[in-house]
């Protein structure tokens, strides 16, 4: 049962369709995943809270300051702690506030502080969902990666004939399976990623590290475990929060890394996203170095650490089927990672800019190039997590019929 211990943010708007979603929570109950309820306004008047808490056993939520529900005012953390948020019934007013950002209520401030996939089970009138606003909102969203359930055709609720009936209870849950990777495309797949930085000891309290934040390698793995694929993750030390269903491997040195990955083979498809540092200290001292007056500072002797994409990509039974890096550069960025490409022997680069003025390192947006042997492919400026779902899509693509 690939959606058992899954957790689910179900949000319920006002829509006439909200009677199916106590079918909804039933049927995901059964599955064993736990799902927690956060009603409009509206919803409110068309569902009771009552029945919502007994089919989902947990408390369910409306007001985003309700003193006696803690769930509300630490939205943020209540938004982190599902794999997964489901909008059902998704009505005309709710998704056009998801596309413009606004945060009015408990269910809206939610889906705006969420990081995680969401998943719309549209139902409205015919002539509300086929107006342009729906259509231009709905465009909006889908470019930030929101997915979609439905809308079926029909008889509706309102007497009218057409598009706007919520999507029916299993095609739902077909959706949820599909969005939590259970059937994605790359269900059976294994991944290997690399993210974060490495630190290299100098002596037992000083270390030479790098200003890499991890967050697009934790994304990677986050998105290639939505779309079905088993994922280790070996990470250097990170101030993020591990992501969802990835086993996580955490390591300091490019050694640590190196022996982790190799211990995570066979693989499908490595990623290398983690900033390695080239060299390390040859010889860390064991006591902690004492400065003294009259003493010189002491001279670094480096050598060279090993160079993991490299050696994940030399060719051998081992070989991943497909092998990424990552070439963070501050100056010629394409043709550097033309010449990563050949160099380490992968299959892709993915080319980001790191200069200072990019805000790439840290920060939560990133503009990347896809060097391959078939061309270059530039990408527009997306956040970490939509870069990362749009590469792992690609990267499903590129492994399919690769058995
Ligand atoms: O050689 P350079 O560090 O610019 O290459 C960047 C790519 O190589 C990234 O994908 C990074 O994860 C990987 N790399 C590695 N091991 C190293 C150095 C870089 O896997 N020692």
């Amino acid at each position: 049962m690939p959606l058992a211990g899954r957790r689910i943010l179900l949000v319920i708007a006002g829509g006439i369709a909200a009677y199916k979603c106590l079918e909804l929570i039933r049927r995901l109950r059964e599955r064993g995943v736990s799902v927690r309820c956060v009603l409009t306004k509206a919803g409110a008047h068309f569902v009771t809270p009552m029945s919502l808490a007994a089919l989902s056993e947990q408390p369910v939520h409306e007001d985003l300051f309700a003193l006696t529900d803690d769930f509300g005012m630490s939205h943020i953390r209540a938004s982190r702690e599902a794999d997964l948020l489901v909008v059902a019934p998704a009505t005309a007013n709710l998704i056009a506030k998801m596309a413009h950002g606004l945060a009015d209520d408990l269910a809206s401030t939610l889906l705006l502080a969420s990081d995680k996939p969401i998943l719309l089970a549209p139902s409205m009138n015919v002539v509300m969902w086929r107006h342009p606003a729906t259509q231009a909102n709905l465009a909006i969203l889908h470019g930030r990666g929101v997915l979609q359930v439905g809308p079926g055709a029909g008889e509706l609720a309102c007497g009218e004939e057409g598009d706007g009936r919520l999507a029916e209870v299993p095609q739902i849950i077909a959706a949820v399976e599909a969005a939590l990777g259970g059937a994605g495309p790359l269900a059976g797949r294994r991944a290997l990623v690399t993210s974060g930085p490495t630190v290299e000891p100098i002596d037992p309290v000083r270390y030479i590290a790098n200003r890499s934040s991890g967050k697009q390698g934790h994304a990677i793995a986050q998105a290639l475990q939505e779309l079905g694929a088993s994922v280790t993750l070996v990470s250097g030390p990170v101030h993020l929060p591990d992501p969802t269903g990835v086993t996580v491997v955490k390591v300091e040195t490019a050694r640590e890394m190196l022996a982790a990955c190799q211990a995570a083979l066979p693989a499908d498809l490595a990623v290398c996203a983690a900033a390695v540092a080239d060299w390390r200290v040859a010889a860390p001292s064991a006591e902690k170095t004492k400065k003294a007056d009259g003493v010189p500072p002491p001279t670094l002797q480096m050598v060279a650490n090993p160079d993991i994409l490299a050696t994940l990509a030399a060719p051998g039974p081992a070989r991943p089927k497909l092998v990424v890096g990552f070439a963070a550069e501050t100056e010629n960025l394409i043709d550097h990672a033309k010449a990563k490409l050949a160099r380490k022997g992968c299959d892709l680069i993915v080319a980001n800019d790191v200069s200072p003025s990019s805000g790439t390192f840290g920060g939560d947006d990133n503009q990347v190039h896809l060097v391959g042997a078939g061309g270059v492919e530039a990408w527009p400026p997306l956040s970490k997590v939509l870069v990362a779902r749009r590469l792992a899509a690609h990267l499903a693509e590129l492994l399919k019929g690769n058995v």
